[in-house]
């Protein structure tokens, strides 16, 4: 593992993120819970909290004093799962924790395992599936009578519409809304559509509902959630159902351009950001939505996975390189400022140099504002590892990341220098880490700015002045505050 793809997994998949202490409630159990993985599951988190919270369980950010121990984990990458391995050993080693705890893992790790978690490890009491958090206190309920537990199964249907979070580590300012679960895209490298199931959509007025809420209580900002957002679809009419809302006029139903207005008509001062669009399927109306409203962020997270149409077709991308480049260039022609970043893996199943180089080419031609970058990591149960040999040497792997990361930190250098002297609005979403007296925000474009605190309050809209750059990050001073 190369000391770069290190850092990067950590901007994506090793972020630990602890619980707040919520509700006081009479039963004195203390829950502790840790997310790993993709924003899905930190969102997902938020409802286990809630499903729990409604129990008696109070949150709490020391595992010392937790009766309950979850791991809400993930399967991307053969990396995720051996974090997850190695926490769990220190858990059950740890001299501190509470002598009759019970461990639990949740999400994509737990619905690929199943059984297996509790059978082979022997470190877990608990087991339960993405789609099994309503079950969770009647498994909680099995393992305090000293039973094992496990639920894995899928739903088509569950989407936790009516369950409110309870808002995990907040900021206050920004909270992620999830709109629909699941994926029906089958990429050949990878396991969502079996750890998290069919794609379904979340009811359109839950959400809308949810975001008012938010907005009521002081936030400033909400992401949209979904593996696959431009593939929303709801109707309230019980008879579109399925391949039937698939199908139907987009005038008979709410699709993803019509819920991100009804998000963003909320408030002027709410702003709006979603993810992640797949390339086949975002469509010019998102975009004009971008366009038309001010407070819809302009940015657009567009994995492309490859440069290369042969490697983009034995992925089942479903696009072209010529199609991926036709969707840049239809963003940049209406909305110009919009940043745009991407995924990427590097030494798919037979690359050759050759195709690899086209990716490198693509980046140098995009110039994304933010890269996520992956050398491919074979996964046990997905096309690619029934169907295809994973024959590009992790050596060979390895140097391609290398090469796409050097290049991509290059171009963020010169991006960021682009906007030195320029003028940004920045949502302040709190205090930066290295230095106290300064304040991080994030631009429209998803850029985070960082400034003198002065007199400004976190959630607050400040016009800052860019001074300074680093290839990650703007340094600025405020200008002015933002009245909306
Ligand atoms: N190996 C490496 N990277 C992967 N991703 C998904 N599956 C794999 C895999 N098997 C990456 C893709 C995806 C991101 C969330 O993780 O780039 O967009
Ligand atoms: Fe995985 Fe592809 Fe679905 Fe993304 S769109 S979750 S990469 S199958």
């Amino acid at each position: 593992m190369g000391e770069h793809e290190e850092m990067l997994e950590e901007s994506r998949q090793g972020e630990v993120l602890e619980l707040n202490p919520f509700n006081e409630t009479q039963t004195g159990k203390k829950l502790y819970i840790e997310s790993y993985g993709c924003q899905m599951n930190f969102s997902d988190s938020e409802i286990v909290a809630s499903v729990l919270g409604n129990e008696g369980y109070t949150t709490t950010t020391n595992m010392e004093e937790a009766d309950l121990v979850f791991l809400n984990t993930c399967s991307i990458r053969d990396k995720a799962e051996e974090t997850i391995r190695k926490r769990l050993k220190t858990i059950k080693h740890d001299p501190k924790k509470k002598k009759d705890v019970k461990i639990g893992v949740l999400g994509c790790m737990a619905e690929r395992l199943k059984g297996k978690l509790l059978e082979e490890e022997k470190l877990v009491d608990l087991v339960a599936g993405p789609d099994a958090y309503r079950k969770l206190p009647e498994l909680v309920d099995d393992i305090e009578d000293g039973q094992k537990a496990v639920n894995v199964l899928l739903s088509r249907e569950e989407t936790y519409d009516d369950i409110e979070p309870v808002r995990i580590n907040s900021n206050g300012v920004t909270a992620f809304v999830s709109i629909m679960r699941g994926c029906d895209n089958m990429c050949t490298f990878c396991v969502v559509p079996f750890t998290r199931g069919r794609e379904r959509s979340r009811n359109a007025e839950s959400i809308v509902n949810e975001c008012k809420d938010l907005h009521k209580k002081g936030y400033k900002e909400v992401t949209l959630l979904g593996q696959n957002v431009d593939s929303y679809r709801w109707s309230e009419n019980r008879n579109l159902r399925g391949r039937k809302l698939r199908e139907a006029p987009r005038d008979e139903v709410i699709d993803f351009a019509k819920l991100l207005i009804m998000v963003a008509e909320i408030s002027p001062s709410l702003r709006v950001r979603f993810s992640t669009s797949h390339p086949k399927d975002i469509i010019d109306e998102v975009m004009f939505a971008i366009r038309d409203y001010k407070n819809i962020c302009e940015y657009i997270h567009l994995p492309a996975q490859s440069g290369n149409t042969r490697i983009l077709k034995k992925m089942n991308r479903t696009y072209t390189r010529e199609w991926y480049d036709a969707k840049i260039a239809r963003i940049r022609e209406v909305i110009p400022s919009c940043a745009i970043s991407t995924d990427i893996i590097t030494g798919f199943c037979s690359e050759t140099d050759k195709e690899h180089q086209d990716t490198v080419e693509l980046m140098k031609q995009v110039r994304y504002e933010l890269a996520y970058m992956f050398f491919y990591s074979e996964r046990p149960g997905t096309l690619a590892q029934k169907k295809f040999e994973d024959d590009v040497s992790e050596d060979v792997k390895k140097s391609r990341l290398k090469e796409i990361i050097d290049i991509q930190t290059q171009i963020n250098k010169e991006l960021n220098e682009e906007e030195i002297s320029k003028i940004h609005e920045v949502l302040v979403e709190g205090v930066s880490k290295r230095d106290e007296n300064d304040f991080r925000g994030r631009n429209s474009q998803n850029k985070v700015i960082i400034f003198p605190r002065e007199n400004y309050k976190i959630g607050d809209y400040v016009k800052v002045k860019v001074e300074k750059s680093t290839s990650a990050t703007l340094i600025g001073k405020a200008v002015e505050i933002v009245n909306y």
